[in-house]
C-alpha cells in the first residue's frame, strides 16, 4: 500500500517527534514517499546499518542490523537492486553476495579508517611473515583483503569464528582493539609485528602458542572513548548502564557493564530493566533505540559521529536510487575469492 506524504509524516512523527524536529519530519516524509515509489521501480531493497540517522533507520530500509545480519540478508535477497545504506566495505560485501545483483551506496564517500588501515600487500606480507597461519579478517576491510583471506568475521561472531580455527596461531586483522578484546575473552595472547618507518614489517618477532597476531588499525570513533568518561558518567549518572561496542579499547570494554555488536546492543536495551543507559559508540544509534523504547533514557555522547556513515542521507538514498549510483564494481577474481572468506563466516557462524 501507498501512504501520502501527510500519512508518511503522520507515522514519522508517532516515532520521532522528541528526536527530530516536525519541520525537518516534513521534508523527510516527502523523500520517504519518492524512495518508496522508486525501490517499487527498480524492484530494489533498501539494507539500513544500525548507525543510520533516524529519519532514514525507521522509514526506508527493508531491513536493518548489524554487519552479519546485514551481510545474512544480502545473501538472501531475489531483488534486482540493493541499496546498501552503511559504509563502501559493507556495499562491497553485499556484492561480494551476490556477485550478479545492482548493489549501490549513496554515497562514495562513506570509508572507514579500519578498511583503510591495510592493504592486500601487507596481507600477503603478513602471510609471509607466519607462513601457514590462517588469516581471520574483520569484514570492516576492502575486498581486495578479504580476498587474501582465509575467513571473516564482524563483532557479532568474532569469538565464534576463532574458537572455531583449529589453530594455535592465527593471524586476526586489522583492529588491534578488536583482536585485544576478543585475545582477553578466548585467553589468548596478542602480538602486533612491529614495522619500520616505511610501514614495511619487521622481522624476528616469532609467534607462540595459543596467539592472536594482529594489526594496527583502529576505529577513528571508538578508539576516542577513554575509561575516565566511563568514570565520570559513573560518578553523574549512578544508575545509568553502560555498553561498549568491541572496537573500543580493551580498557573501556572491561571498565562497561556489556560489550557487544551494534545489534547485541540494541537488544541488551530493549531488554534490559534498568532505565537509563550510555552507548560508547557512534551518536545515531543512541536515537534510533530511544525512539523504540519510549520508557528508556538514552544518554547521548553526540560530539562522537562516524563521519563515513554520517554521509548517508534519505535525499542521497532517493538520489541513488533515481540515478542508480554509485554502482559497486569489483574485478572478477577479487570477487570469488573474497566470496569464499565470506562464505566460510556465514556457514560457521
Ligand atoms: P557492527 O557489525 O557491530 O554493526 O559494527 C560495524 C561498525 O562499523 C561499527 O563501527
Ligand atoms: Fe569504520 Fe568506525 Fe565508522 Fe564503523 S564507526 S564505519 S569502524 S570508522
Amino acid at each position: 500500500m501507498t501512504l501520502s506524504v501527510s500519512q508518511t509524516f503522520a507515522a514519522m512523527s508517532a516515532k520521532l517527534e522528541h528526536i527530530v524536529p516536525p519541520a525537518e519530519l516534513m521534508l523527510q516524509a516527502e523523500l520517504v514517499v519518492e524512495i518508496e515509489e522508486l525501490k517499487r521501480e527498480r524492484n530494489a531493497i533498501i539494507l539500513g546499518h544500525n548507525y543510520m540517522e533516524p529519519a532514514l533507520y525507521h522509514t526506508v530500509p527493508d531491513y536493518t542490523g548489524d554487519s552479519l545480519e546485514l551481510a545474512r540478508k544480502s545473501a538472501q535477497t531475489d531483488a534486482d537492486v540493493i541499496v546498501f545504506c552503511g559504509v563502501e566495505f559493507m556495499a562491497e560485501t553485499a556484492k561480494i553476495l551476490n556477485p550478479s545483483k545492482t548493489v549501490l551506496i549513496p554515497s562514495d564517500r562513506a570509508g572507514c579508517s579500519l578498511a583503510e588501515s591495510i592493504s592486500a600487500d601487507d596481507v600477503r606480507a603478513l602471510k609471509e611473515q607466519f607462513p601457514g597461519v590462517p588469516v581471520v579478517t574483520y569484514v570492516n576491510s576492502y575486498a581486495e583483503v578479504k580476498a587474501e583471506t582465509d575467513i571473516c568475521c564482524t563483532s557479532g561472531n568474532a569469538k565464534a569464528v576463532v574458537n572455531a580455527l583449529d589453530s594455535e596461531q592465527i593471524i586476526f586483522i586489522p583492529d588491534e582493539y578488536l583482536a585485544r578484546n576478543i585475545a582477553r575473552e578466548t585467553g589468548k595472547q596478542l602480538i602486533v609485528p612491529k614495522r619500520n618507518s616505511k610501514g614495511e614489517l619487521a622481522s624476528g618477532q616469532p609467534a607462540s602458542q595459543g596467539t592472536l597476531i594482529s594489526w594496527n588499525g583502529k576505529c577513528e570513533v571508538h578508539e576516542q572513548f577513554s575509561v575516565s568518561d566511563i568514570n565520570m558518567i559513573r560518578k553523574q549518572f549512578p544508575e545509568a548502564v553502560i555498553l561498549a561496542h568491541p572496537e573500543c579499547p580493551p580498557e573501556v570494554c572491561e571498565a562497561s557493564d556489556y560489550s557487544g555488536s551494534t545489534s547485541k546492543m540494541i537488544d541488551y536495551v530493549k531488554n534490559g530493566a534498568a532505565k537509563q543507559y550510555v552507548l560508547m559508540t557512534e551518536c545515531s544509534m543512541g536515537d534510533n533505540i530511544a525512539a523504540e523504547n519510549k520508557d528508556k533514557e538514552l544518554l547521548r555522547l553526540c560530539s562522537v559521529r562516524c563521519p563515513h556513515m554520517a554521509q548517508i542521507s534519505l535525499e542521497m538514498t532517493r538520489n541513488a536510487l533515481r540515478d542508480l549510483k554509485h554502482e559497486v564494481t569489483l574485478p572478477e577474481d577479487i570477487l570469488v575469492k573474497a566470496k569464499k572468506s565470506l562464505d566460510r563466516m556465514l556457514e560457521i557462524a
